[in-house]
């Protein structure tokens, strides 16, 4: 196979075991590309991507405008915090004034779950979905598979991955366990009972309420951010009773890990609360690839938008 079943990357959910492992395969001849002394490919020369962030982003942002230069796109950055989105323009609206200006893509970032969905059934172009509320994060999921296979060789059958902290409000979780169960990983959720959503189990993955038998259990370990932010008005804590309570009962320290017995691997999506999920003994461990995760984000990135854009048709 050498095309993605989908037109848009709008989640993981629609996306076939073969189009992951096909953004896989592509996603390592582009690592080579980086880790070159010249580190552009001419594959989106006469391609123009949009980059549409109406949430903050640091990594997302930055990843995917590197992954559009090193692959030679004419890129353009909106943020919603500078727009006129702040004078009542709608979404539909906004993005086909920038379709006006000759767009071919566009990768975007809202706090609306099923923003990316929307903009693709509404304007004519490919749409990449850099993250929408708490429903889908695709390319950080994909780019956390490509991680867990660089450091495991390849195979997921009986992996198991444990994804660990506020599950309810992740959409790194929800894309997470989409991914990882088609590569056929088992997943945990480990988190205190507030941050499981109900029913989870139905997707295939078990429950766990204590860090330390998920780590007994677990091969790989995600742990989440706490997102206060979407815990209600004023960034409080609302789903346990503090932030220190949280981190004694749910927080990686090194003693913690070493009680595993095993050399788990420790991964974060970022960005990192030190000292709430995880200590800075472990984010800086040897067992952490957290900056691993963010240097192959570039080279899977790469992959999406060049496989997607495949579909477009140039003269
Ligand atoms: N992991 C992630 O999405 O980070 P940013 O919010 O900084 O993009």
């Amino acid at each position: 196979m050498s095309s993605l079943s989908v037109k848009h990357l709008l989640g993981i959910e629609p996306l076939t075991r073969e189009d992951i492992e096909l953004i896989f395969r592509t996603a390592d001849e582009f690592k080579e590309v980086i880790n070159r002394p010249i580190k552009k490919v001419p594959s989106l020369r006469d391609i123009t991507v949009a980059n549409l962030f109406f949430e903050n982003s640091t990594r997302t942002r930055l990843s995917f405008e590197l992954a559009e230069k090193r692959l030679s796109a004419d890129v353009v950055n909106f943020s919603a915090s500078s727009s006129s989105v702040k004078k009542g323009e709608t979404l539909i609206d906004t993005v086909n004034n920038i379709l006006a200006m000759k767009i071919d893509m566009v990768v975007m970032r809202h706090p609306d779950p099923g923003a990316a969905l929307f903009l693709s059934e509404n304007v004519n172009t490919i749409i990449v979905n850099a993250g929408d509320g708490t429903h889908e994060h695709p390319t950080q999921a994909l780019l956390d598979a490509y991680s867990i296979r660089e450091r495991l060789d390849e195979d997921f059958t009986d992996r198991r991955v444990a994804i660990i902290g506020d599950i309810l409000h992740s959409r790194v979780a929800l894309s997470n366990i989409h991914c990882l169960l088609k590569l056929g990983a088992e997943v945990q959720v480990c988190g205190p009972p507030t941050l499981i959503p109900k029913h989870i189990e139905s997707m295939g993955v078990s429950i766990s309420y204590s860090l330390e038998e998920t780590l007994m259990w677990a091969d790989v370990v995600n742990m989440l951010r706490i997102q206060l932010e979407r815990q209600g008005d004023g960034n409080v804590v609302k789903y346990f009773p503090s932030l220190r309570e949280y981190s004694m009962k749910y927080g990686l320290t090194a003693e913690k890990l070493a009680g595993a017995g095993k050399p788990l691997v420790v991964m974060h999506p970022g960005p990192i609360n030190r000292g709430v999920e995880v200590t800075s003994e472990v984010a800086d461990s040897n067992q952490a690839i957290i900056l691993d995760q963010v240097e192959n984000g570039v080279a899977v990135r790469m992959a999406v938008l060049y496989l997607l854009a495949s579909q477009i048709e140039r003269n």
